[in-house]
């Protein structure tokens, strides 16, 4: 297809439009959240069913809820040109996180489908249910199980409402035993592209709609659990007391410290909770995430020996006892130096300048990079560059233009 017959700025708009109608399908009236199987999320996984059938594709869902959509190559049963991202949601998020990365392939494959085009090889777009793991802390679960990889321990987690994950699974018309148990063959995926909003503010600085993601910062999460002794906020002395949440707040200051160190290294508490607290009690049980990432994995690995030190060293001095369990894992990615060279000839072939960057957020394709080679396609994100915020934002001319690179990247790929 040439450049003149795909209309950017149109599928640039219908792109933000669907981004909108997608938004709508929130666990919250009161802002954007879509977690793992709530109804909001399985509305949402029929709408993308819906635009993926109109785009003439079939469509499947997998065990974890996943939606992946197949547009035929040329020739049947062609190895796949894999593409997508997540359509689950932090709390309180933003609305292109994750979802753009499935609209902008979208509209691709609905310009090829309305001309009766096939490429060589098969398009898959996959809408992977859960990424964030907002729900049951369990990050890149889809993209795992959409691998055949799922740990069974999961199956017992429960979310904040106390529902558990199989329950939930059950609820949802998903079988728990099934949910990674066709596994994808790595030998059917030629490769694998994602498209996200940057989350950040370089593309905004350098003025550049469109950057090419050169590697994705490794992490691990972890849930530390601090044991005190509850009282009295009025009757035990200072000097005797052993609060869980004096320690944990030292513990959570000490992260910070140690992420402030350089290196390209990152820290983040994101989430405290004291069991049954009240203004007037002690608290005796404190949990909290440490959240860890850095480009280099030796620079991450050295600073939560450090950090967890320092938590056993603050438990210690204020009598009280702390346990640290990882809840995931994913080391540093670079990116496919092939598929980078063909992201930058697609964005020069759409008037789209050339800019490298690697990613501070993680993503669906850390764990594709398992299989097959993948590669990203960041698009600029306004408003400062803010993200996993409601604020954040995509213009309609950045996603046609995304659009239109991908869509020269998917024709030039072999
Ligand atoms: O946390 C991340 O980097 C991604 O948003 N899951
Ligand atoms: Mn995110
Ligand atoms: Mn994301």
């Amino acid at each position: 297809m040439n450049a003149s017959a795909f209309d950017a700025p149109a599928a640039g708009r219908e792109i933000l439009a669907r981004a909108e109608a997608l938004a709508r399908h929130s666990d919250s009236s009161g802002h954007y959240t879509r977690t793992w199987l709530t109804p909001a999320h399985r509305a949402a996984a029929a709408q993308i069913a819906g635009w993926m059938r109109e785009a003439g594709m079939s469509v499947r869902t997998d065990g974890a809820g996943s939606v992946i959509g197949r547009y035929e190559g040329a020739s049947p049963g062609a190895r796949a040109l894999a593409t997508g991202s997540h359509f689950d949601s932090v709390r309180n998020g933003g609305r292109y996180d994750g979802v753009l990365g499935i609209l902008v392939p979208l509209a691709c494959v609905a310009a090829l489908n309305a001309r009766g085009e096939r490429l060589p090889h098969a398009i898959e777009v996959i809408a992977f249910a859960d990424e964030e793991g907002a729900r049951f802390q369990t990050s890149f679960l889809a993209s795992r199980a959409y691998l055949g990889r799922f740990d069974p321990a999961l199956l017992e987690r429960r979310d904040a409402d106390g529902v558990r994950f199989d329950e939930a699974m059950r609820a949802a018309g998903l079988d728990p035993a099934a949910i990674a148990a066709t596994p994808r063959d790595p030998g059917t995926l030629a490769a694998y592209v994602e498209v996200h909003i940057e989350q950040g503010p370089v593309l905004l600085e350098a003025g550049a709609p469109l950057g090419v993601v050169t590697a994705i910062a490794g992490g691990t999460r972890h849930r530390v659990t601090v044991d005190g002794v509850a009282g009295h906020a009025g009757t035990v002395p200072m000097a005797s007391r052993r609060d869980a949440l004096a320690a944990a707040a030292e513990m959570v200051l000490a992260v910070e410290a140690r992420a402030r160190t350089g290196g390209g290294l990152v820290g983040t508490v994101g989430l405290l909770e004291v069991r049954d607290g009240t203004g007037n009690v002690i608290p005796g049980h404190v949990e909290f995430t440490v959240d860890l990432r850095s480009g280099d994995d030796a620079v991450r690995e050295a600073a939560e020996r450090d950090v967890f030190a320092r938590c056993e060293a603050i438990a210690a001095k204020r009598g009280v006892t702390v346990a640290v369990r990882r809840n995931h894992a994913v080391r540093a990615t670079p990116c496919s130096p092939r598929l980078q060279a063909l992201l930058a000839g697609s964005f020069e072939a759409v008037g789209a300048p050339v800019r490298r960057l690697a990613s501070g957020a993680g993503h669906d394709a850390m764990v594709l990079a398992e299989a097959t080679e993948v590669g990203m396609l960041f698009v600029r994100c306004g408003a400062g560059g803010v993200s996993h915020h409601p604020a954040e934002s995509v213009t309609a001319e950045d996603a046609g233009l995304a659009a239109a690179a991908l869509r020269t990247f998917l024709e030039r790929f072999s």
